[in-house]
């Protein structure tokens, strides 16, 4: 029988337990910027989950011409702002505009989606107190809900990129707590085949509709799929589900599996970015 990691049930089963000072809640403020229709999909889904969690929320929705300057003016004001707790930059950005850049401005102490190169700096250091990045650490979360046994496995994640893959890499190989072996596979890896092979858990963040196949992955693998792109009117994973699931030990399903605990991972960095503000005032 292959365990079906479900995230959406695992989500609200995780959110009925928050802890969130109801007289004085955590507020968020997402950024959106033009209107493109999966973000615009995406940020009401945030602010409807902070919602039904009492965290306040806030769109701050701009015109897809905005300038640089215009939109680092806008983050310097919500930095500066008492009753803003987190803000959130809705990717991707239109193309005049220097991701990094902007990233930057945030206050890494408001930086709920942990994008801030500070942030991604101290968990490379294996400080992992502090907020962490939305997709790994819904991850993490939703595989210690199923109780799955991490410590000391072999971990291949296929994608590298500064959201979802280094993060995660940096997340399962911290020391002492998980201590996986991660190997981190992208464009340029020759051959993928033998290193998804030897994977105790394969994660897949590609971007590629049904990319790992069955014949990727060892009989018995916990399979973690990122990907979410949109074919005609669904939404498809990276991992070629039907086939996968007959060898794996554990699977995601798309949808309902990462993307209600990259959410949930972010009341929860809303609501320690509010106790640790209120901590240093
Ligand atoms: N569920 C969620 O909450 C959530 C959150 C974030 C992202 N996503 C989804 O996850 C997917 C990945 O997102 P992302 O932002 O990480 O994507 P990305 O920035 O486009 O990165 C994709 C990665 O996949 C690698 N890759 C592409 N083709 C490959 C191949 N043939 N063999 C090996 N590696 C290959 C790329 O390698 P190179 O570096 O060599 O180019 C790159 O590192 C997307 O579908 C996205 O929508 C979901």
């Amino acid at each position: 029988m292959t365990l079906l990691l479900d995230g959406k049930a695992a989500s609200q089963a995780l959110r009925s337990k928050l802890s969130i000072d109801l007289k004085k809640p955590p507020h968020v403020v997402f950024i959106l910027v033009g209107n493109h229709p999966s973000s615009l999909s995406y940020v009401s889904i945030k602010k409807r989950t902070c919602e039904e969690v009492s965290i306040r929320s806030t769109i701050c929705h701009l015109a897809e011409d905005i300038s640089e300057k215009q939109l680092l003016m806008e983050i310097t004001h919500l930095n500066s702002r008492d009753d803003v707790d987190g803000i959130l930059v809705q990717l991707p950005l239109p193309q005049n505009l220097r991701v990094e850049k902007i990233l930057e401005a945030i206050d890494p102490k408001k930086d709920v989606d942990c994008l801030h190169p500070y942030n991604l700096g101290r968990l490379a250091f294996g400080d992992t107190s502090g907020l962490l990045p939305c997709t790994p650490y819904g991850i993490l979360e939703l595989m210690r809900f199923y109780d799955l046994d991490l410590m000391q496995k072999e971990v291949c994640i296929v994608g590298r990129s500064s959201i979802v893959g280094r993060p995660l890499s940096l997340l399962l190989s911290q020391k002492s707590t998980i201590d996986a072996t991660v190997t981190l596979c992208h464009q340029g890896t020759k051959d993928l085949f033998s290193h998804t092979k030897r994977a105790d858990i394969l994660i897949a963040a590609v971007g590629r509709c049904e990319f790992i196949k069955k014949e990727h992955i060892k009989e018995g693998a916990i399979v973690i799929d990122v990907g979410i792109t949109r074919q005609n009117d669904r939404l498809v994973g990276d991992v070629d589900f039907v086939s996968v699931k007959q060898k794996a030990s554990a699977i995601t399903p798309v949808p309902g599996g990462v993307g209600p605990m990259t959410v949930y991972a972010l009341l929860q960095n809303s609501i320690k970015a509010h106790k640790q503000r209120k901590a240093t005032v």
